[in-house]
């Protein structure tokens, strides 16, 4: 990974902190975006720590606002025209309905559009920095997604009812599974409308992980994860599909695809839904204001 450029979301903390840092440690410059400069800054010490010859260097923005999406794809893309691989890893599940000044539901926001409107940001960029990758880490959750396209800002999905909380443990979880069933068919259409340009599109489950993932979610759902961490992987575990995506020769020229243990799976059904793929990209694409 020697000179190669790697621009990350969510690279404080979790498992983007430990493939940031293990990508470092391989010759990689890390570029981040964060929204806390105190964990930013600790971030940016690690790395500089990990790996002192890379000129590494950190963005903030709250990536739930898309007006700082775009400002933040701005700074970079004029401080940095060459970007190997993106990877958007963000993401959080939030207890109760909130929704930003741009009206947007907050984990809509976070887990799907900051992905969209960053890559359409970075999009030209990319194909010029050619051969690129593109990662968007997804989750398994996506298997109990289901994708109202009259409701995506969930104000329907987060009042839930008696049989919608058996089924998913709480309208907050079934809300994150249709954000990250949104991840899964956003890189299908991504890798189809990138084909021939060299640069691919993949996502991924990183698997169960303890990571402070749940942890701001609250209520009875942030205790229930806590208890259920015990059993997860470490960050270390987890980190390790997203570092083979972004590092690994053996994927250099695949797309497309929902990758699970550094192994391509089959994802569900509806996130193979091509239609629902491109419908998402029209909507995505007007809620961004970034249709051409
Ligand atoms: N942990 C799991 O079991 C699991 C399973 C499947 C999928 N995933 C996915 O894996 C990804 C990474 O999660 P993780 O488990 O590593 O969790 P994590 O430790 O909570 O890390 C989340 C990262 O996202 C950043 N972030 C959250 N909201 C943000 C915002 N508004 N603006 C900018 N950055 C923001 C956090 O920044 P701060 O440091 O400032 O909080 C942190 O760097 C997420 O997309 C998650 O959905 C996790």
């Amino acid at each position: 990974m020697n000179g190669k450029v790697i621009l990350m979301t969510g690279a404080t903390s979790g498992i983007g902190q430990v493939a940031a840092e293990s990508l470092a440690s391989m010759g990689a410059q890390i570029l981040q975006i964060a929204r806390d400069p105190a964990r930013g800054q600790a971030a940016l010490t690690r790395l500089q720590t990990q790996q002192p010859k890379a000129a590494h260097a950190i963005y903030y923005a709250d990536l739930s606002l898309m007006r700082e999406v775009k400002r933040v794809a701005a700074e970079i893309a004029l401080a940095h025209p060459h970007i190997d691989v993106l990877m958007n890893n963000a993401g959080a599940m939030f207890g109760t309905r909130s929704v930003t000044d741009e009206g947007l539901e907050r984990t809509f926001a976070l887990n799907h559009m900051s992905y969209f409107v960053l890559t359409a940001c970075l999009r030209d960029l990319l194909i010029g920095s050619a051969p690129a990758r593109i990662i968007n880490t997804a989750s398994d959750a996506h298997q109990m997604g289901r994708i109202d396209f009259a409701d995506l800002q969930s104000e329907t999905a987060y009042r839930g009812n008696f049989f919608e909380t058996l089924r998913y443990g709480g309208p907050a979880f079934k809300v994150y599974a249709i954000s990250k069933l949104c991840n899964v068919l956003f890189t299908r259409e991504l890798a189809r409308q990138l084909a021939g340009t060299g640069v691919t599109a993949n996502c991924l489950h990183p698997g169960f992980v303890a990571t402070r993932f749940g942890a701001q979610t609250g209520g009875l759902i942030s205790f229930g994860i806590r208890i259920a961490k015990r059993f997860a992987l470490s960050p270390e575990e987890g980190a390790k599909t997203l570092i083979y995506l972004a590092s690994s020769p053996g994927v250099a020229a695949v797309t497309g695809k929902y990758f699970h243990n550094c192994q391509p799976l089959q994802p569900s059904k509806a996130a193979q839904d091509d239609s629902a793929a491109r419908q998402l990209w029209e909507t995505s694409a007007k809620l961004a204001g970034t249709e051409s």
